[in-house]
């Protein structure tokens, strides 16, 4: 399948749709839920990691890539899944996890009994001295990022939890027990493959790091490239079907040339988080300021024009499991909920790269707003919440940041009905439903011919009907604008023009030529008709208008 024609939809399992009561979403619930997908018209579904794992981190802390965790189902489970996704044109791409392994993996456990061989699977330095790390780099989720093992007087790297540890790729061996798992998958049928912080994997210097966390030592590294190439040769590769996606943390735009480069000889495309930093004070997210609208266009534009004039490809996105909802973020929750989120989908959509829809994007669902500490269950929103209170940040203030910050505003259950756990489960869920669910759902939005569910339908359709937003060159149009994206799709001789006003306040934009010619084929208020030049666009208004020159 031609992935510049594809939209791909994430699936969170655990928060997806729950078949057996036990309030935890899994493999048959969303076997149960692709009639509704092909109704929505993706084309893959991105599954999280439904591995075995203790959950620490959700199944991101894997321990056996083999076999599947009780919680999500069985192996016959997984291929009824497949097996109904084929029937329905859908392909499967799994979420693999390699840069660590939960600290259960038999790998791990092995090292830690000291067998050589294991432990040299992973990343054990000696420290600086007597309880004094080996280098000063913080754990993405907070804390430093080596953990002391007194049996060897040694640490081992954990870039994200303590339990999940670094693997070593610079061990050969390493590397092939990777390719073994990948192809494991690939000989059950699948198609797609996401791979997790991929630009983790190759570790630079130790050293320390007194100009930031440490991501400058070990983000793209030195040997990156050629362990992709690698992987790629000795497994996906051999298939031309099959689409990769690979999760770039805090990557350059010249190493994202190479990852996503259209000769195919690493991935097919990438993901990566710049655009949404721009709530951030630098790196730091766990504080509050406004969303700096002109960086947001500057950062998106530069992706598209340097991607596209450097023959690569990127996935295009603003939510996922570890994002906020992004009519929250950067829409409106309130009074033009509906225009907002469908003005954000059409900016996503007529981007040159493969869409990504996160489950319940569709339905325009909203943060999660929890107010209590035991609401949330996110090892990184658990941990930040303790560092900002040890900080002397007072705990209503953390709160705060975490109602706009934490990964959990995406991870509620997906909002199916208006019943009682909002037709996730029968059961309490595991995290608590947005209570919101009985105006936000699946099946009103289903019967309503203007939903945010049916504009993304819509969405989807034209990038199959018009080659223009598959492969089109993009231009920004009056890029310096205060409150408007816009820009320019073109190709052949079809011409597409997006245009979208961020606020909730009327504007004036100025198209720069007569829009008398021009059809339009979406838009986030029914009844849009731009004409003239100079045009007023509502709060929250989009237009997707097109013409063939
Ligand atoms: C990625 C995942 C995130 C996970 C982390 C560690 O960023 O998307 O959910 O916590 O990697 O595996």
């Amino acid at each position: 399948m031609d992935f510049k024609k594809s939209v791909v939809y994430q699936i969170y399992p655990k928060s997806f749709c729950d078949s057996n009561g036990d309030g935890f979403g899994d493999l048959k619930g969303v076997t149960a839920k692709l009639d509704y997908l092909k109704e929505l018209g993706v084309d893959y579904i991105w599954m999280t990691p439904f591995f075995v794992s203790p959950q620490n981190d959700n199944g991101y802390d894997v321990e056996d890539y083999y076999n599947i965790d009780p919680r999500y189902g069985t192996m016959e489970d997984f291929e009824e899944l497949c097996q109904g996704a084929a029937d329905r044109g859908i392909r499967i791409m799994l979420d693999m996890v390699f840069n660590h392994t939960s600290t259960r993996h038999e790998w791990f456990q092995k090292a830690l009994s000291g067998d050589p061989r294991y432990k040299d699977f992973y990343i054990f330095k000696k420290g600086k001295g007597p309880g004094v790390p080996p280098t000063n780099w913080e754990s993405k989720f907070g804390g430093n990022s080596w953990e002391y093992v007194e049996k060897f007087d040694e640490y081992y790297l954990h870039l994200f939890d303590v339990t999940q540890a670094d693997l070593n790729w610079d061990n050969p061996e390493v590397r092939a027990e990777i390719q073994k798992v990948v192809r494991f998958w690939m000989e059950k049928g699948v198609k797609g493959f996401r791979f997790d912080v991929v630009n983790l994997i190759s570790k630079g210097a130790f050293e320390d790091d007194f100009e930031g966390d440490g991501r400058r030592f070990y983000t793209d590294g030195p040997r990156i490239h050629e362990y992709l190439q690698e992987l790629n040769a000795a497994t996906f590769g051999t298939d031309a079907e099959i689409i990769t996606v690979g999760e770039m943390s805090s990557t350059s735009m010249e190493n994202c040339y190479r990852y996503a480069s259209e000769d195919g000889k690493e991935l097919s495309m990438v993901f990566s988080f710049h655009h949404l930093k721009t709530d951030f004070v630098g790196n730091e997210k766990w504080v509050i300021v406004p969303n700096d609208f002109q960086k947001l266009k500057q950062i998106l534009f530069d992706w598209q024009t340097h991607m596209s004039e450097n023959h690569a490809w990127n996935a295009v996105f603003w939510c996922n499991h570890d994002q906020p909802r992004v009519v929250s973020r950067m829409g409106d929750e309130g009074k033009y909920w509906k225009e907002s989120a469908k003005m954000l989908g059409t900016v996503i959509h007529c981007l040159r790269g493969t869409p990504y829809i996160y489950q319940g994007e569709e339905l325009g669902m909203t943060n999660a707003g929890f107010n209590q500490i035991d609401q949330y269950k996110d090892v990184e929103s658990l941990n930040h919440f303790r560092i900002l209170v040890e900080k002397g940040v007072p705990e209503s203030a953390a709160y705060e940041i975490l109602k706009i910050h934490s990964r959990d505003n995406s991870r509620t259950p997906m909002q199916w009905d208006g019943g009682k756990y909002a037709g996730f489960s029968d059961a309490e869920p595991w995290i608590s439903v947005n209570p919101n669910h009985v105006r936000i759902n699946a099946e009103a939005q289903l019967q309503d011919e203007d939903s945010i569910f049916h504009y993304y339908q819509k969405l989807i359709r034209l990038r199959k009907d018009y080659d223009v937003i598959a492969y089109g060159d993009l231009e920004p149009l009056d890029a310096k604008h205060p409150s408007v994206m816009a820009y320019r799709r073109t190709w052949e001789n079809q011409e597409l023009l997006m245009i979208a006003n961020f606020y909730g306040k009327e504007t004036a934009w100025d198209a720069g030529c007569d829009l008398e010619g021009y059809t339009r084929l979406a838009g986030s208020y029914a009844d849009t008709s731009l004409v003239g030049t100079e045009v007023k666009l509502r709060p929250y208004e989009a237009a997707v208008l097109y013409k063939e020159n």
